[in-house]
């Protein structure tokens, strides 16, 4: 398993080891990733795409007193200053919490990806974001994204951002991107569960160096509703997962949790119900057998269910991601000692990104 420290919280689990709590609640202990020199990156995140402004705040709140300790969010997810709220009004020390977020391609381009930062920080509250990545490849504005990404490697050397990297970006789009700037993404975040595992893409990142983060790691986008087409087949449903489940008394996302976490990728699974929320950070109770990862790695199709990465976009696709409410800023913890704001929640559009 890739980064064999162990960091957070746990119970007494049948594997054993330390028990601190959280607010009185218990969790596992998750394994951790180095995904920088600065950063060290919980394997099992919480995502909140598609979670609306007005259920993220409750939802962040219960994933950190769960335990989680890394939030994924994104400028088109609308929904950065609430999931700052939660940071500020949660009792987490702000050093223990990794914050990623993701910079739209309607703000591609060197001086926009610098104002994007601006922006994203003023709705997260944070004058430093832990990691800060492209969002989509956006094909047809190529140039852009390498800007963008050079705007990235600023951030970096200034120390307004502790890692970088990407998102749904192939093979050959980070040859070209690398060959183009000069720091290594620290990571490429990609739709990635059994049924698309993407194996080539995988080992690139291992060559290279690049952490593999899991979007949609316990395959939300082949079953929830959504643009994205009616004959797919749900891997929550699948037989073998089903049976593997069965055989630890599990459900089928600890078992996708589980095979992320002991092919050390990073996998950020998105629930807004309570028991959700905790079953996904409770995968560390159990262990997969090599013949189990085996059947799931075999269960790949070759074949994405969300949209193709290399797609063009349009005006449609590059809606603009809206300025921050300046009385609504206000910082968190101890890198930032400005007062804290609430205000209305946000109304930024929130649209499919996937
Ligand atoms: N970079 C990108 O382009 C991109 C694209 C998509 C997603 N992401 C990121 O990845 C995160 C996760 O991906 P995702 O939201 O697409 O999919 P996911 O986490 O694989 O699945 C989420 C879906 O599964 C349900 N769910 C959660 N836990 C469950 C459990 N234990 N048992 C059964 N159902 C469960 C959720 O419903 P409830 O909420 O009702 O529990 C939701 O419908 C996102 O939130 C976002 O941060 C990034």
């Amino acid at each position: 398993m890739t980064g064999s420290d162990e960091r957070g919280t746990s119970r007494a689990s049948p594997t054993g080891g330390p028990t601190p709590s959280v607010a009185g609640m218990t969790v596992n202990e998750i394994p951790t990733l180095s995904l920088s020199d600065d950063v060290e990156l919980p394997a099992i995140g919480y995502g909140v795409f598609q979670t609306a402004p007005d259920e993220t705040v409750a939802a962040v709140t219960e994933a950190l007193r769960v335990g989680y300790r890394h939030v994924d969010t994104a400028a088109a997810y609308g929904n950065e200053r609430e999931v700052g709220d939660a940071l500020r009004r949660s009792e987490v020390d702000r050093a223990d919490v990794v914050v990623e977020t993701k910079v739209w391609a309607s703000d591609y381009g060197y001086d926009e990806t610098l104002h994007a930062f601006e922006k994203a920080s003023a709705k997260l509250g944070l004058d430093q974001i832990d990691v800060l990545i492209l969002h989509q490849v956006a094909a047809n504005l190529f140039d852009r994204t390498i800007e963008a990404y050079r705007a990235l490697e600023r951030l970096l050397a200034d120390g307004r951002v502790r890692a970088i990297g990407v998102s749904n970006f192939p093979v050959a789009r980070l040859e070209r991107l690398m060959d183009a700037t000069d720091v290594v993404p620290h990571l490429n975040q990609v739709e990635l569960h059994p049924y698309h595992s993407q194996p080539e893409l995988q080992a690139f990142h291992r060559q290279h160096g690049i952490l593999t983060q899991a979007w949609s790691p316990i395959g939300g986008i082949t079953f929830y509703p959504g643009p994205w087409g009616d004959d797919r087949r749900s891997v929550m449903q699948d037989p073998a997962i089903g049976e593997i489940a069965a055989t630890h008394g599990v459900s089928p996302a600890q078992v996708m949790l589980r095979w992320h976490v002991q092919q050390g990728r990073s996998a950020i699974p998105k629930s807004v119900n309570p028991d959700r929320i905790r079953q996904n950070l409770d995968v560390t109770g159990f262990t997969l057998s090599a013949d189990e990862l085996a059947r799931v790695d075999a269960l790949d199709t070759g074949t994405a269910s969300g949209p193709d990465p290399e797609r063009e976009f349009d005006e449609r696709q590059l809606f603009p991601i809206p300025e921050p409410e300046p009385e609504r800023s206000g910082g968190w913890g101890p890198r930032n000692e400005a007062p804290a704001h609430r205000g209305a929640q946000a109304q930024a559009d929130q649209q499919p990104e996937a």
